[in-house]
């Protein structure tokens, strides 16, 4: 069992002795707050994370086509609480190569898409993505993991049979834009805006989550997904792990704070997801929420 564990921006793994080292030289101890855990961080210690997102995705996952995407439909009970509902102007912030906007455009009807990553030039030449500069390409959201996956083994390993095997269905995309939500242009409103999985990769959560509600107009949906943190436990883990990918990790009161005060719940959960890493449980509690806009 391994006490410390340094992960780079170029997504290698230390342990031991030599984390311990790593670990003297670069933490994120300096960006703890008094009671919300790290909620803000440096520039440069965000282009790290984007760095090692980078090597993620067009690197060690050129392969993949898919990030939890099927693990938060199921988190979202299919998008059930908002089936069937038009929107003429959707966002999906932080959306990465694959998107989850691709799966909720099944559910209900998405008029039109933007879509926003600080990465999205570079995304836009992953071999799965789901996007072009003009338009995203849906994929059924019922259908049976198992079939989805056999369909996503034979583009592996055929990618030329792409347009046999894959869902023709298409949304136009209104516009790309290459941003952190913290500096997104603030121009027009949207209906529908979908954030999984992005907060634990921004900079500054209150510019985040000021941006996202003035770019939302009254009644407006929010589907948002997170892990849960807990300032005690950030507290005590920034002291033995670094993570360069994840610069925030942002305390849930703060997140419910903002979701229950800017929001009426249409659907909400908390599912744990286990996992071990090294040998060890690191099961985390996440938060399914989707909301109107008060
Ligand atoms: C774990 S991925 C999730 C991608 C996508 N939401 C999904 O569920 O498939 C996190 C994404 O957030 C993006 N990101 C990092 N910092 C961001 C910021 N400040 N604003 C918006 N997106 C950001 C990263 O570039 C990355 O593509």
């Amino acid at each position: 069992m391994t006490k410390y564990i340094y992960i780079d921006r170029g997504v290698n793994i230390l342990t031991d002795k030599e984390a311990e080292n790593a670990l003297q030289k670069e933490n994120d101890r300096k960006f703890l707050s008094a009671d919300s855990g790290i909620v803000r961080v440096s520039t440069e210690r965000w282009q790290a994370a984007q760095e090692a997102e980078l090597k993620h995705w067009m690197g060690l996952g050129l392969k993949a086509s898919n990030d939890r995407n099927d693990q938060h439909l199921v988190g979202f009970d299919w998008y059930r609480a908002i089936q069937g509902s038009t929107f003429n102007s959707a966002i999906e912030l932080g959306c990465g190569p694959f998107t989850n906007m691709r799966l909720i455009a099944d559910i209900c009807y998405v008029k039109e898409c933007t879509l926003l990553d600080p990465l999205i030039e570079h995304y836009l030449a992953h071999p799965n993505c789901f996007y072009t500069r003009h338009s995203l390409s849906l994929e059924s959201a019922r259908e049976p993991l198992l079939l989805k996956r056999i369909r996503r083994g034979i583009l592996r390993r055929f990618p030329g049979m792409r347009r046999f095997v894959s869902d023709t269905r298409k949304i136009p995309i209104r516009q790309i834009v290459a941003s952190p939500i913290e500096l997104m242009p603030i121009d027009r409103k949207y209906d529908l805006l979908v954030i999984v999985n992005v907060i634990e990769h921004c900079y500054d959560i209150a510019e985040v989550f000021k941006n996202i509600t003035a770019v939302m107009e009254k009644g407006a949906i929010i589907v948002f997904h997170d892990k849960l943190y807990s300032h005690d436990t950030v507290k005590q883990t920034v002291a033995i792990s670094y993570d360069a990918a994840h610069p925030l990790q942002v305390d849930s009161r703060s997140v419910n704070l903002f979701l229950e005060g800017n929001f009426t719940p249409v659907y909400r959960r908390i599912v744990t997801h286990s996992y071990t890493f090294l040998g060890e449980d690191i099961s985390e509690d996440t938060l399914y929420f989707i909301g109107k806009k008060v």
